[in-house]
């Protein structure tokens, strides 16, 4: 039967209001990916699987909720909707605002959101709205807005956002037949980890597919939730985690509890490391924040906390590494210009053959 998307595939487990309007791009039902070699780099007699939301039809996991939060908005009535963002979600929310006919208006941290992201935000027909603050500042003054005008609020606070972001972990247990026995993942406003959490003890409860215990990981310049406060200017080099107030950090906090996993922090370096490893080992290129779910793992394994024999465990790289591209060519040798000649390339090659 022909895939139409994931309100369409998982509608029966969803709690969606009758009046949703299903609004879809085909998103979901990505790959799970095994990788061996950066198994095999980080340790001994485990598996390991990456789910690459990358490959959704905005380029980050941020598709999975809007077709629903789009969907419940569009059947209410809605118009206009309305979202802050580090990047990923103006540019789903534009998209599938635009495929149902609303108009959309993004808010972003001023210089602080990945040209990928900025630029599909502007192609979908989104308004685009800099602000002069952080992305937790900008969470505040979309929420006060949706609360006086007639617009609806499609960030993760929105509960249709969570029913859609479930669909993650009902994919791999339904590839899988079970649940791992880890998923790890980058935590930033805390929706996404809420969400696989809610949709793990879902499944379990009717089919008894087995619950993961969660790794979330943050960014150590903005970890709130590992330190136990709100941190007032949040850095990282992976902006789409760059958030000092979770909206959803009290669930994160209760998902790592009763999961009986954690939330760590990892620095930068070790985010870009393990983003170069997934693309350098197995040709998966994400974006910084998505890499830290597994830099995480990484790191807990060299702290000798990860037993790690015969276990599975899946990490969730959350978005495309074609959304970030300006951190890689930033920093990149510019390679080798050489005359037009075979002599030329002969001689550039010869040691690397
Ligand atoms: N990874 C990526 C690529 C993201 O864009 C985000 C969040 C996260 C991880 C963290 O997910 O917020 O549910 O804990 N991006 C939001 C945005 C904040 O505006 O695009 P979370």
């Amino acid at each position: 039967m022909a895939y139409k998307g994931l309100i369409d595939k998982y509608s029966s487990l969803l709690d969606l209001p009758a009046h949703t309007r299903p609004v879809s791009l085909l998103e979901g039902n990505t790959p799970l990916i095994p990788v061996d070699r950066l198994s095999q780099q980080l340790g001994e007699g485990f598996e390991l699987l990456v789910k690459f939301e990358g490959l959704n039809p905005t380029g980050s996991f941020k598709d999975r909720g809007m077709t629903t939060a789009i969907s419940e908005a569009l059947g209410r009535g809605s118009k206009t909707v309305i979202c802050a963002s580090t990047g990923n979600t103006a540019a789903s929310a534009a998209a599938y605002a635009s495929r149902a006919g609303l108009k959309s208006i993004v808010l972003i941290p001023q210089g602080k959101v990945a040209t990928g992201k900025l630029s599909g935000a502007i192609v979908y027909g989104a308004q685009v709205i800099q602000i002069d603050g952080s992305f937790d500042d900008a969470l505040t003054m979309v929420v006060e807005i949706s609360e006086k005008y007639p617009i609806c609020l499609v960030n993760s606070i929105n509960p249709y956002r969570i029913e859609g972001q479930k669909t993650g972990a009902f994919e791999i247990c339904d590839t899988l037949d079970h649940a791992p026995d880890w998923l790890c993942l980058p935590v930033g406003n805390a929706g996404n980890i809420t969400a696989y959490w809610a949709g793990f003890k879902q499944y379990d409860a009717l089919y008894a597919t087995g619950r993961p215990q969660i790794l979330g990981v943050q960014a150590a310049g903005s970890a709130p939730l590992v330190l136990g406060h709100p941190v007032e200017n949040p850095e990282t080099v992976a902006t789409a985690i760059r958030i000092g107030k979770p909206a959803r950090g009290d669930e994160a906090l209760e998902t790592a509890l009763e999961s009986n996993g954690r939330i760590i922090a990892v620095s930068d370096d070790e985010i870009l490391t393990m983003q170069k490893m997934l693309a350098q080992l197995e040709g998966l290129w994400v974006e910084p924040a998505s890499a830290a779910g597994l830099a995480g793992l990484a790191h807990e394994i060299s702290a000798g906390k990860f037993s790690l024999k015969g276990q599975r465990i899946v990490a969730i790289c959350t978005g495309h590494g074609l959304k970030d591209p300006d951190i890689i060519t930033n920093a990149m040798v510019k390679p080798q210009i050489i005359a037009a000649k075979l002599e030329a390339l002969e001689s550039v090659i010869q040691s690397s053959l």
